[in-house]
């Protein structure tokens, strides 16, 4: 079965916070659009998770992405990826992460089904690590990464939010880390989400199009992945880049083909959006049937619409 929304768009990845609590505090961090207050002990139990990725499998949703706060954070983790991994119809289970705890991770979530992993890592010079994500812990970070390289999970991207004045000069020591590790390099500009407000979006939002010049230049070959029509470029070194540029960019919207699910166990049609929010867990915890919650599932997907037209 396949699910398409109104506006042609094939939905193939659930892409779930399964906590909104976090081991750093990044000066960027957008909270996957969820305007909360953080650390209530909300999380969502996991056999109401797993129940919540089954419906969406039976629909075809065949991906997962599992992201936070920090999902390493939940003591549940490596049981939760088995678990998810294991139901029919999920294909594939990946995890965004900021590596902080990942070195104690990374096989056993290889072991249990996870298949590729983004770690951020911003900068690869300490000081401007610790003024972005308030942590002196770079250097665990690093070992996260070469612990999840090191365990097979492929490809391991090394995601990178540009910011203005901090991390923009650093593409080229970035692209040099990512050939070193064997890693991909996701460059993705700062975006105004959630309690992200005006003025931290002023300080530190910049374009992607000097990197993308960069890139065009030096680049061998260039195309798009499907999921946000992502461009990539190959470098002669091997590295992949890949940019992530979501604001104002209806080309972004158009090749969206996920469904979010917060940290409170709501659907959420959109990242830039509050007001469309389908509450999913509430409806298990009174007893809805599958086929009640299969409905919840298709009225998040009725609500769908490009942010960016
Ligand atoms: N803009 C762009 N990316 C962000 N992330 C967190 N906040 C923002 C923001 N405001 C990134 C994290 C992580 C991914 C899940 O989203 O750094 O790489
Ligand atoms: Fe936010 Fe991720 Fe940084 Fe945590 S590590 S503060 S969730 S961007």
């Amino acid at each position: 079965m396949s699910l398409v929304d109104d506006y042609g768009r094939r939905l193939t990845t659930l892409r779930i916070a399964v906590t909104d609590k976090c081991n750093l505090r990044c000066i960027y961090c957008h909270r996957e659009g969820e305007n909360y207050s953080v650390g209530m002990n909300c999380d969502v139990d996991i056999d109401e998770l797993v129940s919540i990725v089954s419906i969406g499998a039976e629909l075809g949703l065949s991906r997962v992405k599992i992201t936070g706060g920090e999902p390493l954070l939940r003591k549940d983790i490596v049981d939760l990826i088995y678990r998810i991994s294991s139901l029919d119809g999920i294909e594939e289970v990946s995890m965004t992460t900021n590596g902080v705890l990942l070195s104690n991770y990374a096989y056993k979530l290889k072991e249990v089904g996870l298949k590729r992993i983004n770690i951020t890592v911003n900068t690869i010079n300490k000081e401007t690590y610790r003024i972005i994500t308030g942590f002196d812990l770079l250097d665990r970070v690093l070992d996260g990464v070469k612990s999840a390289v090191d365990a097979g999970l492929t490809p391991v991207k090394i995601n990178m939010v540009l910011l203005k004045d901090l991390n923009e000069d650093d593409i080229p020591n970035m692209i040099g880390y990512a050939a070193n590790v064997g890693a991909v390099l996701q460059v993705i500009e700062f975006e105004k989400v959630g309690v992200v407000d005006n003025e931290l979006y002023d300080k530190f939002h910049v374009s992607l199009d000097r990197v993308e010049i960069l890139l065009s230049r030096i680049a061998i070959a260039k195309y798009c992945r499907s999921s946000h029509a992502r461009p990539r470029y190959v470098l002669p070194n091997g590295v992949i880049v890949e940019l992530v540029k979501p604001m104002h960019n209806p080309t972004f919207c158009k090749y969206c083909d996920r469904l979010r699910v917060t940290s409170r166990g709501e659907l959420k049609p959109c990242l830039l959006r509050y007001d469309n929010h389908v509450n999913i867990v509430e409806a298990i915890r009174c007893g809805a049937s599958r086929e009640d919650l299969k409905k919840l599932f298709l009225l998040a997907i009725a609500r769908r619409k490009p942010y960016f037209e």
